[in-house]
C-alpha cells in the first residue's frame, strides 16, 4: 500500500486501522466492502457522480457472461509478454472491476483499480479478490509518480498528463476503444443509416503508440435481457429515441460483432 497518495496534499497515505491517513492528518475510511473513497471534500458522495447503480449492475451481469472475454484474453497475453515478475498494475476507470478481476486471477500481480462512480467501485470491491479499489477522479489519480508498471484503460476518458505521471519510465499503457465494426448489427436494427465507429486512438503529445492490435469476433446474445444489457452499456442507449429503442424489443437473440482496437503505448 505504499504507493497511494492523499488527494488533498499528495503525501503518502498509510494504513491506520480501517482508514488511510497522511502525515497532515487527512483521513479516508475504508468502506465495509473494502474500498476507499478518495474523492476529497464536497463531492465525496461519489454516488452523485459517474455511472449509477443500475448501470453498474447491468454492466456486471453482462460482462460476467463472458461476452467480451476475447478482449480479456488479449489483455492477459499483452501483460504476459511484458514478463515483469509481479508487476504493479492499475485499472483506470475500472467500472465494476471485471477486467482487473480476470487479470488478477490470471497471474501474480499487485492490482489497483479506481473509478469515479462509487456504485461501480462498490461492486468491484465486493469481489474480495485481493485488488485495491478506490473511488477517485482520473484528473487526480491517487498513486505516486512513476509507481505503476502497467496501466490499462478501457472505454473511458483519457488523461495523458496523469497517465504519464504515474507510469514508470519504460512502463506500458494499454488503451481499448470500440473498433469500427463494434456492434454494427445492433446499430443496423436501430438506425436507418448506421455509421461505423471512428477507431482512432486518443491523441497524445508525449505517450507513443508502439503497437495496435485488433480483437474481433461475432458473439451470440441468447436472450432479450442480454441484448438490453449490452445496449444499456453503449452511448447509443442515451441518444436513441424511445421509438427506435422499441425496434430491439422484438429480438430474442442476436448475432453481433464485437470489435475492439487496442493501443499499446
Ligand atoms: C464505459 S465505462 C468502462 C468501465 C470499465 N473500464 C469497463 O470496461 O467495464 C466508463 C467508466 O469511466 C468512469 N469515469 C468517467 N469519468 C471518470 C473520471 N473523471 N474519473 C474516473 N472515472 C471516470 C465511469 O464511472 C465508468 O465506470
Ligand atoms: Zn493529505
Amino acid at each position: 500500500m505504499n504507493s497511494i497518495i492523499c488527494p488533498v496534499c499528495a503525501e503518502e497515505l498509510k494504513e491506520d486501522g480501517r482508514s488511510l491517513r497522511c502525515e497532515k492528518g487527512h483521513c479516508f475510511d475504508r468502506a465495509k466492502e473494502g474500498y476507499v473513497n478518495l474523492i476529497a471534500g464536497a463531492r465525496k458522495n461519489g454516488s452523485l457522480i459517474g455511472d449509477n447503480k443500475d448501470m453498474a449492475v447491468s454492466r456486471r451481469s453482462f460482462l460476467e457472461k463472458g461476452y467480451f472475454d476475447s478482449l480479456v484474453k488479449e489483455l492477459i497475453s499483452i501483460i504476459k509478454e511484458k514478463n515483469i515478475p509481479c508487476p504493479r498494475i492499475l485499472d483506470i476507470c475500472c467500472g465494476e472491476g471485471y477486467y482487473s478481476h480476470k487479470i488478477k486471477e490470471a497471474f501474480e500481480c499487485e492490482m489497483y483499480g479506481f473509478d469515479i462512480s462509487k456504485e461501480m467501485v462498490r461492486l468491484a470491491a465486493k469481489r474480495k479478490n485481493g485488488c485495491e479499489y478506490f473511488v477517485a477522479n482520473l484528473s487526480r489519480i491517487p498513486l505516486k509518480d512513476k509507481s505503476t508498471d502497467i496501466a490499462f484503460h478501457l472505454f473511458a476518458p483519457f488523461h495523458e498528463r496523469e497517465f504519464s505521471r504515474i507510469i514508470k519510465d519504460g512502463g506500458t499503457l494499454i488503451t481499448a476503444v470500440a473498433g469500427e465494426n463494434h456492434l454494427f448489427e445492433l446499430k443496423e436494427i436501430l438506425y436507418d443509416t448506421p455509421y461505423k465507429n471512428d477507431e482512432r486512438p486518443p491523441e497524445t503529445e508525449n505517450l507513443v503508440i508502439k503497437e495496435k492490435r485488433k480483437v474481433t469476433e461475432k458473439i451470440h446474445l441468447s436472450s432479450r435481457e442480454d441484448i438490453d444489457a449490452l445496449f444499456r452499456m453503449t452511448p447509443y442507449y442515451y441518444r436513441t429515441s424511445d421509438r427506435d429503442k422499441e425496434k430491439l424489443l422484438s429480438f430474442d437473440s442476436l448475432d453481433v460483432t464485437v470489435d475492439f482496437a487496442v493501443f499499446i503505448y
